[in-house]
């Protein structure tokens, strides 16, 4: 991008801002622009817009500190969203397959250079739509985009905005759009789907489709001002009104073999782990989601801490069949084995991919020598050829 126009898209704010008489939107972003200053270098800059900021403001407010507070709920006053600084974040990788990282960069190319667009009078719509089952990692991504254009994530659970009396509907989505057009920052809409289930259902009242296209009406009056990620795992739910409103569309799907791997390298932290044990762990975690070998993770990290044993691939084992049944069981192969013998255990694995489960590597899965591993399998081969 050429220098001069970096910091373009914060002055076209700032001068939005100042047009439409709302200030909080010109602090916001002024300030905004002196953190990009500084960050830049240009620290004279950032000192001398922050001193006009404080010159203008004779309450006299800490400089950095903006009208950022979020909205909060007219009846209940829980705040309608929450404002994650995802910089502070120690998150693992994000694992994409590489035609999932071609929507998310470009959607990230097209947002960096949005100040570029605008000035070519070329409209930019920044919706981006994510969905897919959960534990996905729409979540994670939302934090992955936040993260690479520097601004912070506000979340915003669309059933605690919808839940309260009709009323306050309305005002907590107009407070929410307003909040959004005048602070720099992501908005991202959870749980979106709670939107098309108001519109899909024929018993409801008039009033909350009106509220429903209310919805609409914001998300459009918002333009090619801000960027705005929504989430769901229920895309089925919505309808064309609302798809069209999304001109970047991502469904995050269950990981690949070759993605597990990478999501279990990328978790395993301080366990070790040999190629060929990731491989059989990619392998025993088929339909298993990123979320769920984070959490098979997580909890091996809690028992090693606990119990001062590094786990190894049994134990592994043992935390994979127990997350296997449950939601998502049908996807699952181990399901199935959920309460297996180690033997039935061994001669399954053995039945799935003979070359991938050796007798070494039936051995190090069970815990056993190898001679059992084998004297296993060779009975079950005996009971197959009976
Ligand atoms: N594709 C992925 N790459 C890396 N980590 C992942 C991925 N998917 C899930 N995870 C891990 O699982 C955790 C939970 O996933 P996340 O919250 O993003 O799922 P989600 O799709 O938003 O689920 P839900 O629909 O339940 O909200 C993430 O914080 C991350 O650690
Ligand atoms: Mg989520």
């Amino acid at each position: 991008m050429n220098d001069d126009l970096r910091f373009l898209d914060e002055l076209f704010r700032i001068v939005n801002g100042a047009l439409r008489l709302d200030i909080a939107k010109v602090r916001n972003y002024s300030s905004f622009l002196a953190e990009k200053l500084d960050k830049a270098g240009e620290v004279a800059a950032a000192t001398r817009l922050r001193r006009l900021l404080e010159e203008s403001d004779h309450t006299l407010k800490p400089v950095g500190i903006t009208n950022r507070a979020v909205p909060v709920d007219g009846e209940s006053r829980f705040p309608l969203m929450e404002r994650i600084d995802v910089r502070g974040l120690a998150d693992p990788p994000l694992v994409l397959a590489d035609a999932q990282w071609n929507i998310v960069n470009e959607f990230l190319s097209v947002s960096k250079s949005q100040a570029q667009l605008e000035s070519h009078g070329v409209s930019t719509s920044l919706t981006f739509l994510l969905y897919g089952p959960p534990g996905c990692g729409k979540s994670r991504l939302a934090r992955h985009i936040a993260g690479e254009l520097g601004l912070d994530l506000y979340i915003v659970r669309l059933d605690g905005v919808i839940s309260s009396y009709l009323g306050s509907t309305s005002k907590n989505i107009r407070g929410v759009f307003e909040f959004a057009a005048r602070t720099p920052g992501v908005l991202f809409l959870d749980e979106f789907d709670a939107i098309a289930k108001l519109r899909g259902d024929e018993q409801e009242h008039g009033e909350l489709k009106r509220v429903v296209n209310s919805f609409i009406q914001n998300l459009d009056a918002l333009g090619s001002q801000s960027i705005v990620l929504a989430a769901t795992n229920h895309a089925e739910l919505l309808d064309r009104a609302i798809w069209r409103r999304f001109s970047y569309r991502l469904e995050l799907t269950l990981p690949s073999l070759g993605e597990r791997v990478i999501l279990w390298d990328g978790s395993l932290g301080p366990i070790p782990c040999s190629p060929r044990d990731k491989r059989l762990l990619a392998d025993l975690s088929e339909g298993f989601s990123g979320s769920d070998i984070h959490e098979a993770c997580l909890r091996l990290h809690r028992t090693r801490i606990a119990t001062r044993q590094t786990p190894g691939l049994p134990e592994i084992l043992g935390v994979l069949r127990n997350f296997a049944s449950g939601e998502g069981a049908e996807r699952r192969f181990l399901a199935r084995l959920a309460y297996a013998s180690p033997q039935e255990l061994a001669q399954a694995l053995r039945a799935r991919d003979a070359k991938l489960y050796s007798h070494a590597a039936l051995a190090a899965v069970l815990g056993v020598s190898k001679a059992t591993a084998y004297r296993w399998t060779m009975e079950g081969d005996s009971i197959h050829a009976t």
